[in-house]
């Protein structure tokens, strides 16, 4: 068996397992239309190979107008909102629907593909992990919208809360120049891969400037609050004050008192736990109370070029689904930059230059949405180790809180 017949097996059954500790009520229901069922996602990232990979007749003619997402040259869809309506097919007509699209994909591989196919393997596979965090990110926003709150997994799996503490916040320097950003379109069989929006490389302008070694924590957050955060507009951008009037925001997504729902069900907060599920308007307002700012995208990637991968990044293989204190003293450099949260960043998620997206339906995977959000980096405690490089730029509009994003500060030199 080839390396990427393996890998496939491997990221196919990994959706399976997150999927287990949940009912078929569990994995029907949707909480909001940013969220979607984990029913729809195991089929949708399924009907992404029969698309892409597989030729010849469908498997499940209907399934393509249920399953597709956003992809306007495949052709018309059901209606993002309205996913949780999708009573039939059963979970395990699902289920069984992901097993033959897995025998078609094997088969085809053992038989040989051409390059360009074989890339959109590689694609799907990507395109697949992001899911694997979106099921639980929104599954999380469905159990946390019931009275109970219950958790995701069964309490003897849960984790326990790391403990430690978090080091005093220290200021990395970080020099001024012209540093070379992003990556090399990939190969022709897809590898090493990269998504397109990380293309072309080339070259950035930086300001002196300081990062904060690590992420902010939710007793830093908590002063914020109490030094009246929510209620002083001179912190907030425009549309971040009229969200928090609207929304009577007081807190992040899921604080509710002295204790947070996680997936684990609810528990006290700890403050020296980063803050997690903010948006970028908490994190910006958040900054500026900070006499700080948010990071540029470029910053970002420029520094965490320089750092290794380590094997205690809390990543989804931890499976602690909740980010966890610095730990280490503050001396050590940057801390957390993969792993734990997605941090916003104050860039505009936009094209870089000389970027093209590719004719055709995969062109509309990530050109298409280069407007009206935020670029956040590095991974959370649900993104896939296996996923995530300095490059990796994930965009969210600046309103969105269900993700586990948070907060790294920068300051000007
Ligand atoms: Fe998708």
């Amino acid at each position: 068996m080839d390396g990427l017949a393996r890998r496939y097996q491997e990221v196919r059954r990994q959706t399976d397992l997150l999927a287990e500790p949940l009912s078929a009520e569990d994995c029907q229901v949707q909480s909001m239309p940013d969220a979607s069922p984990t029913k729809w996602h195991l089929a949708h990232t399924s009907w992404f190979f029969e698309t892409f990979v597989l030729e010849g007749a469908p498997l499940e003619p209907a399934f393509d107008y249920l399953f597709n997402s956003y992809y306007e040259a495949v052709g018309p869809r059901h209606p993002r909102a309205a996913r949780g309506l999708l009573s039939r097919p059963s979970l395990d007509e699902v289920r069984s629907y992901r097993r033959r699209i897995d025998a078609q994909v094997l088969e085809a591989l053992e038989r040989g593909l051409r390059d360009d196919v074989r890339a959109r393997v590689v694609l799907g596979l990507e395109h697949e992990q992001q899911h694997q965090e979106l099921i639980l990110t929104d599954i999380k926003h469905l159990l946390g919208a019931h009275p109970g709150a219950p958790a995701y997994r069964l309490r003897k799996e849960a984790a326990t809360p790391a403990s430690g503490s978090a080091p005093a916040l220290d200021w990395i320097a970080r020099p001024g120049g012209v540093t070379e950003i992003g990556v090399a379109a990939p190969g022709p069989n897809g590898e090493p891969f990269a998504f397109d929006n990380e293309s072309p490389k080339h070259e950035a302008l930086l300001r002196p400037h300081a990062l904060a070694s690590r992420l902010v924590t939710c007793g830093e957050y908590r002063a914020f609050i109490s030094d009246g955060g929510y209620r002083r507009p001179e912190l907030w951008l425009s549309d971040g004050w009229a969200e928090v009037e609207a929304q009577r925001h007081d807190g992040p997504l899921y604080w509710r008192g002295e204790a947070i729902f996680t997936l684990d069900g609810e528990r006290p907060l700890i403050d020296d736990e980063p803050v997690v599920h903010v948006s970028y308007y908490e994190a910006d307002a958040y900054a500026r109370w900070a006499d700080a700012r948010l990071p540029t995208e470029m910053e970002w990637e420029a520094a965490a070029t320089a750092v290794p991968a380590r094997a205690d990044d809390n990543l989804a293989e931890t499976q602690s689904f909740h980010p966890r204190p610095a730990g280490g003293d503050g001396k050590a450099g940057l801390r957390q930059v993969f792993g734990d949260v997605w941090e916003w960043t104050a860039s505009a998620y936009a094209p870089y230059p000389g970027y093209r997206a590719a004719a055709g339906a995969l062109g509309e995977y990530n050109g298409k949405f280069m407007c009206s959000q935020l670029v956040l980096r590095g991974g959370s405690c649900a993104t896939p180790r296996t996923h995530i490089r300095p490059s990796y730029r994930n965009f969210f509009p600046p309103g969105a809180r269900w993700q586990f994003s948070g907060i790294r500060l920068a300051r000007d030199a």
